[in-house]
């Protein structure tokens, strides 16, 4: 029997998509204080594919993108359901309620989600706070964590700058790298600091406060940015030396809903993985820093093909909510293949 399948799944897809996500979510929060009890019941136990990416030590190369456990309340359980790290957040400098509910839809039959839920967070001070707790605690999880920023809603986009700084003094310490979230649809004009000139002044603010030693710093790109954009950035991405791009976040190409049942927000899951492919063909092309490869990817074959376009690492959120941890034991066991190993 495939618990998650048989059970879990047709449990939680009975209730509203944020309800059975929070309950999700809360459930693994609290078994994180008894790790080996999640990992004996859900555990994927992914073969071990360890791998270095900038300079951080991967025990395995599939994450758990940003957006699932916004306020790191889950941490140990991540690590216990067989990820090779985890992105928290996006985090905001101020705590926000994100838009008003209903904000999060399922599409089965087209193996994707809808949302806009707009950086609902605690902020900034309870997050960083509950991650120095869990240092503390000796419970902190021994895979790596990112950390994801975005641009607080009341924020006005010329004052972006200062408050992604914000966000990153407070977390400076307790992660093992940063994302800087310029493309989640859902916070007016926060892809318009996709821009080189209001990235590259966010990238500096951070930086000029920072000084030597750096973090690994990747920013994370929307899968509809045009060619010379993308190309802009990672160009940008290079000569500010970040650690690399994460591609992609959402798309606002609805094409492949049908049209009654469409929703307003970002669309992720199967039908964004041919944009998330090309996005990520395209980086490569230009650039020669690391990419976090996310979007669509669900099974061995949309695996393999990210990591023969060059990608580093893998990210996956929506084939997660449909499939479950087994979900890892069947992309891990694509990337022990041959052509996955390790170079
Ligand atoms: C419900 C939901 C919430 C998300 N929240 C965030 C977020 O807060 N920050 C972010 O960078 N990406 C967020 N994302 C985007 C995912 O991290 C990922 O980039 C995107 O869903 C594509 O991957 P997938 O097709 O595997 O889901 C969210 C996605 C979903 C479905």
């Amino acid at each position: 029997m495939d618990l998650h399948k048989d059970i879990i799944r047709p449990l939680l897809f009975k209730l509203d998509a944020e309800k059975a996500h929070n309950l999700a979510v809360s459930s693994l929060s609290f078994a994180s204080t008894f790790p080996s009890l999640v990992r004996g019941t859900l555990g994927a136990k992914p073969a071990k594919n360890p791998r270095t990416v900038a300079g951080i030590a991967f025990p395995n190369p599939i994450g758990l993108a940003a957006g699932m456990d916004k306020n790191g309340v889950a941490l140990p359980a991540w690590e216990a359901l067989g990820f090779g790290f985890v992105e928290v957040g996006t985090i905001t400098s101020l705590a926000q309620p994100g838009n008003p509910k209903p904000r999060l839809f399922r599409f089965p039959d087209q193996g994707a989600l809808i949302n806009r839920l707009g950086f609902n967070n605690e902020g900034v001070e309870a997050v960083a706070a509950r991650l120095e707790r869990l240092h503390t605690s000796g419970r902190w999880p021994g895979i790596p964590v990112g950390l994801n920023i975005g641009k607080s809603k009341l924020t006005p986009a010329e004052n972006a700058h200062t408050d992604y700084l914000t966000s990153f003094r407070r977390l400076h310490s307790l992660g093992d790298y940063f994302v800087i979230n310029v493309s989640s649809p859902n916070t007016p004009g926060l892809r318009d600091l996709q821009s080189t000139e209001a990235l590259g002044k966010i990238i500096r603010t951070l930086r000029d406060w920072e000084g030597t030693p750096r973090r690994p710093l990747f920013v994370k790109v929307a899968p509809d940015l045009a060619e010379e954009d993308l190309v802009a950035v990672a160009q940008l991405a290079e000569s500010e030396q970040l650690a690399g791009l994460i591609a992609t976040n959402t798309t606002l190409d609805h094409s492949s809903i049908p049209t009654g049942r469409d929703q307003q927000g970002g669309l992720s899951g199967l039908p964004v993985r041919p944009r998330s492919l090309k996005a990520l063909q395209i980086i490569k092309k230009h650039s020669t820093l690391p990419v976090i490869a996310c979007g669509g990817i669900s099974d061995e074959t949309s695996a393999r093909e990210r990591f023969e376009a060059g990608a580093d690492l893998l990210q996956v959120y929506t084939a997660f909510i449909y499939q479950g941890p087994g979900l890892l034991r069947r992309l891990a066991s694509a990337n022990s293949s041959k052509d996955f190993s390790p170079t």
